[in-house]
């Protein structure tokens, strides 16, 4: 059933809603004008086609050498994701249940990066699929992408014990990999979740609060990111979902039409 733009915005006014977000809606508009302020009229691109099954990623053998970055960068999807799945290049291979690949549409045109999974997140294989991950599928509902339209990665593929800050060489170890994933996605825009996420992706140490502020550019590819708080943040921090969700509305501005 194909839902109409007013049962669009009605859907859209609840998730909102649910995010913690209050929205103002004019008792009459005049004729002719949108009925709703700004957050309202956050009109979506149409559902995508249901996403492909991942192939399941066959783990390097043990005692095999890890790739180098340079063959990282050379990988498809299959080879990358089995490459993931068999890692030791850091320490964390030893505490993981298994590895976090990432999920979601290969040729999206958002990419959420967030900073490592969590315990939920190491038993089940899947990024952000706790509480904090349903925060964010309603944030990028509300956007008018489900989480089946956007691909979502984390700066670490495996879970740092006890969810301690990732360590530098824990970061450089996975840089192939989430480089490769934003080489294969191709996003038109980079959603970075939380500070560990914005710093390591635009290898700055510069507070959260900063990189908020403004868009940002990876270079070499020229891809825009917007930096934004992380749902675990913003479950502690209610008051600051008005800010992630003007930070959303810079999102919706880099993509297409
Ligand atoms: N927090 C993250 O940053 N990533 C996850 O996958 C889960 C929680």
């Amino acid at each position: 059933m194909r839902m109409t733009g007013d049962d669009s915005d009605k859907r859209r006014r609840t998730l909102l809603r649910r995010m913690g977000i209050d929205v103002w809606v004019p008792r009459e508009a005049p004729a002719g004008t949108p009925a709703a302020t700004e957050a309202v009229d956050a009109g979506g691109p149409e559902p995508a086609p249901p996403t492909a099954p991942e192939p399941s990623p066959q783990p390097a053998q043990p005692g095999e050498p890890a790739a180098s970055g340079h063959a990282v960068a050379q990988m498809d999807w299959q080879e990358l994701a089995a490459t993931v799945a068999g890692c030791t290049r850091c320490p964390l291979c030893e505490s993981r249940t298994q590895t976090v690949f990432g999920v979601g549409r290969r040729d999206a045109d958002i990419l959420v990066v967030g900073e490592a999974p969590g315990a939920e997140e190491d038993r089940r294989g899947e990024p952000f699929v706790g509480r904090a991950g349903q925060l964010l599928d309603s944030m990028l509902q509300a956007l008018g992408y489900g989480r089946e339209r956007v691909f979502i990665a984390n700066i670490l593929k495996c879970r740092p014990p006890r969810n301690r800050d990732p360590e530098p060489a824990e970061v450089e170890a996975c840089r192939p990999y989430l480089e490769r994933q934003i080489a294969l996605v191709a996003p038109r825009v980079i959603l970075a979740v939380g500070r560990v996420a914005a710093q390591n992706l635009l290898a700055t140490d510069k507070p959260l609060r900063m990189l908020r502020q403004r868009l940002h550019t990876l270079e070499p590819q020229g891809i825009p990111v917007v930096v934004s708080y992380h749902p675990a943040y913003l479950l502690r921090s209610p008051a600051d979902k008005a800010k992630a969700w003007d930070d959303l509305k810079r999102l919706r501005e880099n993509l297409p039409g």
